[in-house]
This record gives structure tokens, C-alpha cells and sequence, in this order.
């Protein structure tokens, strides 16, 4: 399909040569919505937007495909800039164990939680973890996701975390959907080390960062900083062992406590921080003023029963805020964004605009490639969406759990539809 034209198309959100690299507090709101518009892709790029009235008709058909969204809405894919979408088992047995009364901190004390998905990790071949990664990061491209940041962080040894690195990569390849490869080492400290932290401090500096570097496989560093797994100290050092290697910070913090992360983070250039699900005001102060975007993950205070994001408060401080699914088998076992538009409108007072923001435009930034994702600029990646005939945009965070997408097209090609 080298050319296509898409044409009156009901609404174009996110469309602008001129658009901010993100979008933060009032502006948020704003879709840049054009109605009854046409958009139009030549190779993997969009070329043109506007006003179907300004648009000059079509002189030369060949190699012209056109599609008619009457009563349709386009968009930019989801970005996705937190998943943990590489991993081998699901874990339903933690989630019966939850339902029965323990908590997440409880079932991972145990064993459970990161350890099991480590433990199940180790027993599966590349091969087998790359195809069934690779099913499963398409299968949320039907839902519009067209870029998502992968972490490693179930390998916990060298090879695991080499084998999920690799296999990462092995997905850039593999896909017309923009991918982004964090080294999350640092997830849980392996049951070997449980006695022996500065062992594993050791192990990821002197072993682990320099031949994910020799290798070129991952862009960002990731740490989960939180009580019972990394202080704030041991990620401090990781991401200064990161910076010596390039590897920009992209962290976990404030899940369930406040322990000075969102500081140290900023400090050392992180491009996001993420959760947040407890935040105080000082934190607040921290991100302002800060290319650092602040990012929550409602699927995780969904799905583990724990508070959701204070986003109002982040908003009426000007601040950007992104939303990404955190895809994981343990506190976020789905990857579908309009599901998560859907829970941040109902649960965090989001607007349908706001969350859309975060998840495109937004969440394009916090996985560094806004350059060439997240809006409907010329020149941009040809990475749009088409929804079904619905009446408004806010259709997608209202009817939960629908799938309002219709066709989805990747680098100027069909997709899915
Ligand atoms: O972002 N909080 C740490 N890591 C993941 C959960 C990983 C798991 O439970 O397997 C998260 O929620
Ligand atoms: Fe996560």
C-alpha cells in the first residue's frame, strides 16, 4: 500500500504541524480535533492533513488506495510506555490468593509475585518466549497499541535477563510496531542474593550493564524502587552505572511508599517516572520544571486494589501525565489502552480528551520516539487508527472493555481490520 486516503473521516484528534512535545495542565484537554477531515499516507509517513474542504482531490490514482471513515473517527496508535510483555506464565493462582485476603506485598514475601514470574522464566527456551511474546504484543495492536516499551526484569541472572533483552530485540525485528527495550535488573533482588544485596548490585554493574551495552540491547534503565525491593541508594547507583553505558532512566517508583525516588530520578535525567500511585507534594515540586513525565498506571490500581493516581492534582499543577498499562502477569495482566482510558475517566476524573492525550502524544515522549509517534503531524510514522461508526471520541473511554477500533495501520500498512 504505498498511498492512501482516508476521507471524511468524522473527527481527527491529536492533528498538528506545530504540536507540543507533550501536552501538560490546561492544554491536556485539548484534542486538536479537526472535523470532517482527510488524511493521507505515502510509504510508512503521513503526508497531508485537513479540512476536507481544503483538500484538492485526487489526481493521480495509481497505487491509491482510499478508504471512506464516514462517521469514523482517526488517531494516532496508543503508545504503550510501561510493559512488562515478555514473560512466560500468567499467574491466576496469586490472583485467587489475593481475591482470598492476602495482599500483592504478601503473596511476593512468600515467593510469589516477580520470583515466580523469574522462576517460570528460567524453564522457557528463547524460541518459545520470543513467538509467544510476539502473539501477544500483536494482539494488543488490534486494540491500537502501535509502540510499546518492554522491560526486562524476570530474568534476574545474567542469562535471564540477557535471554529477555534478546529477545526484545529479536521483536524489533520481528514487528511494524515501534519497540523499546528497558533493562529492569532490578526488579526483585533473585532468591540466591536474598541474604547477599551487594552481591547482585555487583552482578548487574560488572556483568549484566556491560554486555547488554557490547550487545546494543536495551535504550533505558529501569529500577523498582520500593520498600522490600531497591532503596533509593542502590537505584541511584544503578543509573549512575547506567549513564556510563547512555541508558536513560525510566523508573519505578512510589508504588506503595514515598521514599524520595521521584527526587533522585529526576536528579539523574529520568525520562518518566512511573506508578505514582502515592504522591505527595514535594513530588510535585520535584517533577516541576522537569522533562521527567510522570506516569501512572491505572490498570495496576485496578487490578491489585490499591489508590489510583491523584492525576486532577497533577494536571492543576501544569504538569504533563501519561498513562501506560504496565502489561504484566502480576498486577496488570491487560495491555488494552482504551480499556485504561476507560478506568482513568471513571476512577481518576480523567476527561475522555486528557486520557487520550496521555496515551498518545504523551506517552509518546515517555517512551522517547514523540519525534516520530503519538500525533498526525507530516512526516510522522504512518501509525493510525480508525474507530468504528460511534457518535463522540468519549465513546472509547465510555463503552469499557469494547473495542471501538476498527482498522489499525502500521508504518502506512494494514494492520488489522
Ligand atoms: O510494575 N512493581 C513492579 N513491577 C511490576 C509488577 C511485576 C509483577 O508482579 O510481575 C509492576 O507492577
Ligand atoms: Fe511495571
Amino acid at each position: 500500500m504505498a498511498k492512501v486516503l482516508i476521507k471524511n473521516i468524522k473527527g481527527l484528534f491529536q492533528a498538528g504541524n506545530e504540536l507540543p512535545k507533550y501536552k501538560k495542565g490546561s492544554q491536556m484537554d485539548d484534542g486538536d480535533l479537526i472535523e470532517n477531515a482527510f488524511l493521507a499516507l505515502e510509504d510508512d509517513e503521513i503526508i497531508a492533513f485537513g479540512k476536507m474542504e481544503d483538500w484538492g482531490g485526487i489526481t493521480d490514482w495509481r497505487d491509491l488506495e482510499v478508504i471512506d471513515a464516514e462517521g469514523k473517527y482517526v488517531l494516532p496508535t496508543f503508545c504503550d510506555s510501561h510493559t512488562h510483555a515478555v514473560f512466560a506464565a500468567t499467574r491466576e493462582e496469586e490472583f485467587e490468593d489475593r481475591i482470598k485476603g492476602l495482599s500483592y506485598e504478601e503473596i511476593a514475601l512468600k515467593g510469589g509475585g516477580i520470583l515466580n514470574s523469574a522462576g517460570r522464566l528460567q524453564e522457557m527456551d528463547e524460541d518459545t518466549l520470543f513467538e509467544e511474546a510476539l502473539e501477544r504484543i500483536h494482539g494488543l495492536a488490534e486494540y491500537g497499541t502501535g509502540a510499546i516499551e518492554i522491560k526486562s526484569g524476570y530474568g534476574l541472572s545474567v542469562e535471564g535477563e540477557l535471554k529477555m533483552l534478546r529477545v526484545i530485540k529479536r521483536l524489533k525485528a520481528a514487528s511494524p510496531m515501534a519497540i523499546k527495550a528497558t533493562f529492569l535488573g532490578a526488579h526483585a533482588f533473585p532468591k540466591e542474593y536474598k541474604e547477599n544485596h551487594e552481591g547482585y548490585m555487583k552482578l548487574m554493574i560488572d556483568e549484566m550493564l556491560p554486555k547488554i551495552a557490547e550487545e546494543g540491547l536495551a535504550d533505558y534503565i529501569d529500577c523498582f524502587c520500593e520498600r522490600n525491593y531497591f532503596t533509593v541508594a542502590q537505584m541511584t547507583r544503578l543509573l549512575k552505572e547506567g549513564a556510563k553505558y547512555n541508558l536513560v532512566p525510566k523508573v519505578h517508583v512510589n508504588q506503595f511508599s514515598i521514599m524520595g525516588g521521584i527526587q533522585a530520578a529526576v536528579e539523574h535525567g529520568a525520562l518518566s517516572v512511573d506508578h505514582l500511585e502515592e504522591l505527595n507534594e514535594d513530588d510535585i515540586k520535584a517533577l516541576k520544571g522537569s522533562d521527567t513525565m510522570p506516569t501512572f498506571l491505572p490498570g495496576c490500581s485496578f487490578f491489585l486494589s490499591i489508590p489510583y493516581g491523584k492525576a486532577r492534582q497533577v494536571i492543576c499543577a501544569d504538569l504533563p501525565l501519561a498513562l501506560a498499562s504496565d502489561f504484566n502477569p502480576g498486577s496488570a495482566p491487560s495491555g488494552n489502552m482504551q480499556l485504561l482510558t476507560s478506568v482513568a475517566c471513571a476512577k481518576m476524573n480523567m476527561t475522555p480528551f486528557e486520557t487520550l492525550n496521555a496515551t498518545t502524544l504523551n506517552t509518546a515522549y515517555a517512551m522517547g520516539i514523540s519525534d516520530t509517534h503519538g500525533s498526525i503531524t507530516v512526516g510522522k510514522k504512518a501509525n493510525i487508527m480508525i474507530t468504528k461508526q460511534i457518535s463522540s471520541l468519549a465513546r472509547i473511554p465510555y463503552s469499557f472493555g469494547e473495542n471501538n477500533i476498527e482498522t489499525v495501520i502500521l508504518n502506512g500498512e494494514i494492520f488489522h481490520s
